[in-house]
C-alpha cells in the first residue's frame, strides 16, 4: 500500500537498517522497483526529481499518477517523494499529487540563503503534513562532473537543521551524482560523526557509484535513506542496446522495454537487499 516516507525512514532508522529510494523517469522503472519491492518483501521509496519532471514537460502528475497507483495496489509499503526540487510550483504539483515528502534542494545557494529558503519551504510544508529533505554540502556530479570534494561540517549541518526545522538531511560524505562505475571513496568517519551531531536521519545521495559492502557500512555508520538512480538506468539502457543488437528487426517497443524492466528488477532487488542489511 501507499506509506509515507516518514514512517520508513523511522522504522528503517530505528532498526539499524536503510531504505532505499529509487528515481524513477518512465513507468517502466517505477513497475520495475514495485516488483524488487514484491520480491524482496521490503519497504522502498519512489521518487521522482525535477530533472526527470522536466523531461515529462515540467509535469509530475502523470508520472506520480501511475505510481500511486502502483504504491496502493502493491502488498510492500511503497512511498512517493520529490527528489532534488528547486521550484516551488512543482512542490506545490507534487503534494497536490500525493507525495508524502520532498526534498528540496538549495544547497547551491550560500550557507545563509540555504537556511532561509529551506525553513521557509519547510514550515509550508510542514503545515500540509509533508517530511522535508534538504541538503547541505552540494554532492556533485549532476552535471556529469565527479569527485567534487565537498563535505559536510557536522556542526554547520546541527546549526542548519535546527535554524531549518527539516526532517532529513543529504549530506556530501564524498558520494558523488551520476558516477557509471562504483568507485566512490565514502567517508565513514564523517558520518558516524554526522550521525552524532544530528537528530535527523541522513541521506546518502549518488549511491550508485558506490560499492556494496561501503552500502552497508555507511547504513551501518548512521546513514538511512539510500538515493539510486544510475543503477537503473546503466541496467536498462544495457538491456536496451543488447535487445536492438541481438535482433535488430524489432519494432514493438514491448519487446526491449520488458527487457529494460526486467534488468531494473533485477539490480534494485539487489540494492534493496544491500541496504536493508
Ligand atoms: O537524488 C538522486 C540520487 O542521488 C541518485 O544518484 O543517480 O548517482 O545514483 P545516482
Ligand atoms: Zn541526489
Amino acid at each position: 500500500p501507499a506509506a509515507a516516507t516518514s514512517a520508513l525512514v523511522t522504522a528503517a532508522r530505528a532498526s539499524g537498517r536503510g531504505v532505499a529510494a529509487f528515481n524513477v523517469i518512465t513507468l517502466e522503472h517505477a513497475e520495475a522497483v514495485v516488483a524488487a519491492a514484491e520480491h524482496t518483501g521490503l519497504p522502498v521509496v519512489l521518487q521522482l526529481s525535477e530533472n526527470a519532471a522536466l523531461f515529462h514537460a515540467g509535469r509530475v502528475e502523470p508520472l506520480l499518477a501511475g505510481a500511486a497507483a502502483l504504491a496502493r495496489d502493491t502488498p510492500v509499503p511503497v512511498a512517493l517523494h520529490l527528489d532534488h526540487v528547486t521550484s516551488e510550483d512543482l512542490l506545490r504539483a507534487g503534494v497536490a499529487a500525493g507525495v508524502s515528502s520532498v526534498m528540496f534542494d538549495a544547497s547551491t545557494l550560500p550557507y545563509e540563503d540555504n537556511v532561509r529558503a529551506t525553513a521557509r519551504i519547510t514550515a509550508w510544508a510542514h503545515s500540509s503534513g509533508v517530511w522535508v529533505e534538504a541538503e547541505l554540502g552540494e554532492v556533485g556530479g549532476k552535471d556529469g562532473a565527479h569527485a567534487p570534494g565537498v563535505r559536510t561540517d557536522p556542526a554547520e549541518a546541527a546549526a542548519f537543521t535546527a535554524a531549518t526545522g527539516v526532517d532529513s538531511l543529504a549530506v556530501a560524505v564524498g558520494n558523488s551524482h551520476a558516477m557509471t562505475e562504483r568507485t566512490a571513496r565514502i567517508d565513514l568517519d564523517l558520518i558516524a560523526r554526522l550521525r552524532a551531531a544530528l537528530d535527523v536521519p541522513l541521506v546518502l545521495h549518488g549511491s550508485s557509484g558506490v560499492p556494496d559492502d561501503d552500502l552497508r557500512r555507511a547504513v551501518t555508520a548512521g546513514m538511512t535513506k539510500i538515493n539510486i538512480g544510475t543503477a537503473l538506468n546503466i541496467a536498462y539502457t544495457a538491456a536496451v542496446r543488447d535487445r536492438l543488437i541481438t535482433d535488430p528487426s524489432v519494432v514493438d517497443p514491448r519487446r526491449y522495454l520488458a527487457s529494460a524492466r526486467e534488468a531494473m528488477t533485477t539490480t534494485a532487488a539487489h540494492l534493496l537487499r544491500v541496504v536493508a542489511g
